[in-house]
């Protein structure tokens, strides 16, 4: 079963740094931005935790937003904002639901959110990614590959599962191996999909 908003809210609150937090970018999202792919339009980073994506994105000169269920992730994202100087928009609110935003966009970067989700809700966050993301937008997506060994962590995710979660008003152009950074006590790096994923122009 899926972690429920709760129980991300307590794991924010039991420590500075969540598991899954290296307190820096992960470096293909970094490569993104430099390629200048989250440079400009409005993003949304799903599942934004404590905003590291959104604030990149921030910087590269995006209209950037960052959505989380953890009232805790977006506090600390919005001290971050406020101690860098950045202008942001970083909302408490459910990725499965975010019509409820009142926005479009033309980007969306995912790090780690769908690896979370299970099956159903992959159906529900397909769609509401779909109904705030404008015709011919890219969705940024990085997740857990099923080359990574062992049980620890989140769901690993099969280039399959990516093509057919969206299968319907989406094309998935690229799907390329890649590195995400953990904490050195889990290993320090785990296998990662980055996929490219392009709405439908209409
Ligand atoms: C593995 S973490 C990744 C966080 C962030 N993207 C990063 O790279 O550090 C997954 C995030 O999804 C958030 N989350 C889980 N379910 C959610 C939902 N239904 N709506 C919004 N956020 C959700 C969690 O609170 C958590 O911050």
């Amino acid at each position: 079963m899926a972690t429920r908003s709760a129980d991300w809210e307590s794991i924010y609150r039991a420590a500075e740094l969540a598991p899954w937090e290296v307190g820096r970018p992960q470096a293909p999202v970094v490569r993104l931005a430099e390629a200048g792919l989250l440079s400009s339009g409005r993003v949304l980073d799903a599942g934004c935790g404590t905003g590291d994506h959104t604030l990149l994105a921030a910087l590269q000169g995006a209209d950037a937003t960052g959505v989380d269920c953890s009232a805790t992730a977006v506090g600390r994202a919005r001290r971050k904002a406020e101690e860098r100087g950045v202008s942001v928009r970083f909302e408490v609110g459910d990725v499965l639901d975010l019509t409820r935003l009142g926005t479009s966009f033309d980007t969306v970067v995912d790090v780690g959110m769908f690896h979370v989700l299970d099956d159903e809700e992959r159906r529900r966050y397909v769609e509401s990614l779909a109904s705030v993301t404008e015709p011919g937008g890219t969705c940024y997506l990085m997740c857990f590959s099923d080359r990574q060994a062992g049980a620890l962590g989140p769901r690993r995710v099969k280039q399959e599962e990516l093509v057919e979660a969206f299968a319907e008003g989406w094309t998935v152009a690229d799907i390329a191996g890649t590195t995400f950074a953990i904490a050195p006590r889990f290993g320090g790096e785990a296998h990662a999909w980055l996929a490219t994923i392009q709405r439908a122009t209409s």
